[in-house]
């Protein structure tokens, strides 16, 4: 069995940091200690540098098929984007076809995903037509398929939406088996209905993307998904928050004691709403949704972490390039909904939240690991750094700066998010189940090298 050995790093839990050595036999986190001795196959001097969990992404779309094209990454080279930015697992969606069961929808991830991703990989399945046959499936599921978490749409009417009654149905026949319902919280009728009054007006750039989306469309649905939980007195887990209102229907919910997890994604915390007023067409690059929002709702997303209310930040990665953006050109509501994320997250997170004294190295470790892994059932095997964990871990060397650029990211995007970003810290390894998969910007590993991860439950560990 290979073994590796690293040393002296600032080694960083969601709870505590001290300086240790981890030795690792195979795939796994066999001793941590001072001083070890032992004698490995390969031994990693993490002197000044920090050692964290390996970042898990909640929240990703390999190769979606969504609005008239695919999102443009596929499982190889998102996942692999993904190890360059310490991100060793992501979850991402199967996304059922309405009038289609959700069999189908699992077997057509997997083939994308099986014998393809180099990192590791679960699934969430979004139902968008749920119904007396869709519900037969859900058990299977959970106990047999390890998908413990079923994301529902309150946006993209006549795609992806379904109404509250199948909701309710959702959360009743889930929570049965241990699992959590998630949620796009849009209100997709208010959303249509401006979207239609802004094409008939004849307003056709990006901007009205976000003039379409303003921040009531997503603070009612927030409370009206988070009031459906409470009458049955299911878990809930919102996913992509981005703005001041919506929490503060969450905190609202939290006074009567109910239990509702967060998501966030790093472009609602660093990026506003102004980019979708630059010249021509390029606030289509941005043109996700929900849209990004004002720096005020960015301070609200930080404290929102602080508080305890916003508990995992993702990347929604949901890239298109910029021939497939131009679907859009002459109709905002046709630009392909998404942009590129994964590879930064983690970095991001660091330089703009750690390094500019947001939050903490353990909130850090927490919101890009920690949590995601206890809410979404993938504890104790990732998202921690303890004895018989798979050592995915991410080495992180404090002192180096880069700048972000689509010129050296590994996304199959043409465009970048965060274009001529600096940022302090930089990753010098992603250690994958005891694999150096990446080292110096160079991976060792490749095609088929992830594995698929099956859940036990979500919305049970807090
Ligand atoms: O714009 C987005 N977020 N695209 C991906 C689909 C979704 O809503 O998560
Ligand atoms: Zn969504
Ligand atoms: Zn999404």
């Amino acid at each position: 069995m290979a073994s590796l050995l690293i040393k002296n790093g600032t080694v960083v839990t969601a709870t505590d940091q001290s300086i240790a050595d981890l030795y690792i036999e195979g795939e796994k986190i066999h001793t941590i200690g001072t001083n070890l001795s032992m004698k490995a196959d390969r031994t990693i001097d993490a002197k000044g540098s920090y050692v964290f969990p390996g970042g898990i992404d909640a929240h990703t779309h390999m190769e979606l098929p969504f609005m008239g094209t695919y999102a443009s990454d596929t499982f190889e080279s998102g996942t692999l984007a993904g190890l360059h930015g310490g991100t060793t697992t992501i979850i991402d969606f199967a996304i059922q076809k309405q009038g289609d069961s959700l069999g189908n929808a699992l077997n057509a991830w997997h083939e994308k995903a099986d014998g393809k991703a180099v990192g590791d990989y679960a699934f969430h399945m979004a139902v968008t037509d749920f119904n007396d046959k869709t519900r037969t499936e859900i058990k299977d599921l959970v106990e047999k398929q390890g998908i413990t978490s079923f994301k529902m749409f309150m946006a993209y009417k006549g795609a992806l939406m379904v109404d509250d009654r199948q909701t309710i149905a959702l959360m009743e026949e889930v929570k049965k088996y241990g699992g959590m319902v998630t949620t796009h919280a849009e209100n997709g009728d208010m959303v249509d209905h401006l979207i239609a009054k802004n094409r008939a007006a004849g307003n056709t750039a990006p901007k009205y993307h976000v003039l379409s989306r303003p921040a009531i469309v997503e603070e009612e649905a927030t409370g009206r998904i988070i009031d459906l939980a409470h009458q049955g007195d299911h878990p809930l887990y919102i996913v992509h928050m981005t703005c001041e209102e919506a929490l503060e229907r969450v905190r609202w919910a939290t006074k009567r004691n109910q239990k509702v997890w967060v998501e966030t994604c790093v472009q609602y915390l660093l990026l506003d709403e102004s980019l979708y007023f630059k010249e021509g067409f390029e606030g289509s690059k941005w043109v996700m949704s929900p849209p990004l929002r004002k720096k005020k709702d960015q301070d609200a997303l930080w404290s929102g972490i602080n508080q305890g209310l916003v508990h995992t930040v993702a990347t929604d990665h949901c890239p298109f390039c910029m021939d497939q953006k131009k679907m859009g050109l002459n109709d905002f509501s046709k630009i392909p909904n998404g942009a590129p994320g994964v590879e930064h997250r983690m970095e991001l997170m660091f330089s703009e939240g750690v390094v500019k004294g947001k939050i903490s190295l353990q909130k850090f470790v927490d919101v890009t690991s920690t949590a995601p892994a206890r809410i979404f059932g993938l504890a104790p095997r990732k998202g921690i750094i303890a004895i018989g964990a798979d050592a995915d871990l991410v080495i992180l060397d404090p002192k180096k700066a880069h700048t972000i650029s689509v010129k050296t990211h590994h996304m199959n995007c043409d465009y970048s998010a965060y274009e001529g970003w600096n940022v302090s810290g930089k990753i010098t390894h992603t250690i994958l189940r005891g694999t150096v998969a990446i080292e110096n910007g160079k991976a060792n590993v490749g095609k088929g090298f992830g594995k698929y991860l099956p859940r036990t439950s979500s919305g049970t560990q807090i």
